[in-house]
């Protein structure tokens, strides 16, 4: 009866283990079987215990089967392994060019941006950062905007839904990089001012020109004695380095509420070369007469450095503020006839930068 049943169990122990080694996935799994049927204390060696109880001639049948066993199951395990050897080296030949993997690049804006700071920061300017979402008192209210002004409306400005606060009024998305004007001087505090801020701006405009979201690049530096002279020497030594010395500026008197006086800076067109006209007689759909406006300057109103804790006495100052898309438009080289075309998302545009 025992003798009966321990045959019967070698069988069944030699089918599961080779039913397990003929579905294994890898080396390890291998090992694992291995040692689950033919270890120390695997199943096949704790048969062998049991032969003290198996009488004369069948002990010796039963221990010869599972020697049988285990050398059946070994030769089962070395073929597996073997093949899985062989079908490691089908899969990976050295000698096989390798895939190259699809390598993007930083997108244009972050480029003119890192540029653009690298330049400001020659000069000793600190690049920093306000908020994007921001109280109506710091993009307007401490600006000198009156109440009743139309960037305050919501034709131009996007009002957060949220409710406003009793001192800063609504929120608001930033409309300009201005807003870190006076949060810029409440940081510092009298000390000398070398300030670059980089932020998305937003607008509720779409059209050739203008994209509702956009970047602005606002340079403001307060100290004793700063005047007009510095303005034009830093805008200047900008618009060199940057766009290169054959492009022109100028200076345009213009009206912001925070600076006194105040200035637009344009710079020649770079698609019809500044003539307002294409090779083909069209007018140039980007500028129109030749000159495209990057942005705006002056120098800061006595009552917004104020509003920043600044004594007027003392200290004078001088802020611009120019669009990162369209001067990144009107570098030398590039014609890019429409701004839209920035945030398309069209890889064969992208791929070009
Ligand atoms: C301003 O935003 C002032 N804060 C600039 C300034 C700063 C003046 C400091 C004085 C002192 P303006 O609205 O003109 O000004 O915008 C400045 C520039 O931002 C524009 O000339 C243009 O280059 C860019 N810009 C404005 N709106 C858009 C838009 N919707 N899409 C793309 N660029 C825009």
């Amino acid at each position: 009866m025992q003798e009966r049943d321990l045959r019967e169990e070698i069988s069944n122990i030699k089918n599961e283990a080779i039913a397990q080694i003929m579905s294994a996935k890898d080396v390890s799994e291998l090992e694992n079987i291995k040692i689950a049927y033919l270890g120390r204390k695997g199943k096949l060696n704790l048969l062998i215990k049991e032969l003290k109880n198996i009488p004369g001639d069948e002990r010796k049948h039963t221990g010869i089967l599972i020697n049988e066993a285990k050398n059946t199951l070994i030769e089962q395990i070395v073929n597996k392994k073997n093949a899985f050897k062989e079908s490691a080296r089908k899969w990976f030949d050295p000698t096989i060019p390798g895939h190259k993997p699809i390598v993007g690049h930083l997108h244009l804006i972050t480029q003119a941006i890192r540029e653009i700071s690298k330049i400001f920061e020659d000069m000793g300017f600190v690049r920093v950062r306000y908020p994007e979402v921001e109280w109506d008192w710091y993009a307007f209210g401490a600006l000198n905007f009156p109440e009743n002004h139309p960037a305050r409306d919501d034709w131009e400005t996007f009002f957060v839904d949220a409710l406003p606060s009793p001192k800063y009024g609504p929120m608001i998305l930033t409309p300009h990089t201005s807003s870190g004007q006076v949060r810029e001087m409440l940081m510092v505090k009298n000390s000398p001012i070398r300030m670059i801020n980089i932020a998305k701006c937003y607008r509720r405009q779409s059209d050739v020109s203008h994209v509702p979201m956009f970047h602005q690049f606002e340079g403001m530096v307060i100290d004793k004695g700063i005047s007009m002279v510095h303005l034009k020497g830093t805008l200047d030594y900008f618009a060199r380095n940057f766009f290169g010395s054959e492009r022109k500026t100028r200076l345009r008197p213009s009206h912001f509420q925070f600076t006194e006086p105040s200035f637009e800076i344009d710079i020649s067109c770079n698609v019809c070369k500044g003539k307002a006209r294409l090779p083909n007689g069209q007018g140039c759909r980007l500028c129109k007469e030749g000159w495209l406006e990057l942005g705006g300057a002056g120098m800061i109103h006595p009552t917004v450095l104020i509003n920043g804790d600044i004594d007027p006495n003392n200290y004078t100052g001088f802020a611009f503020g120019w669009g990162v898309e369209r001067t990144y438009m009107m570098k030398s080289g590039l014609e890019i006839p429409d701004i839209r075309l920035i945030y398309s998302s069209d890889l064969r545009i992208l791929r070009q930068f």
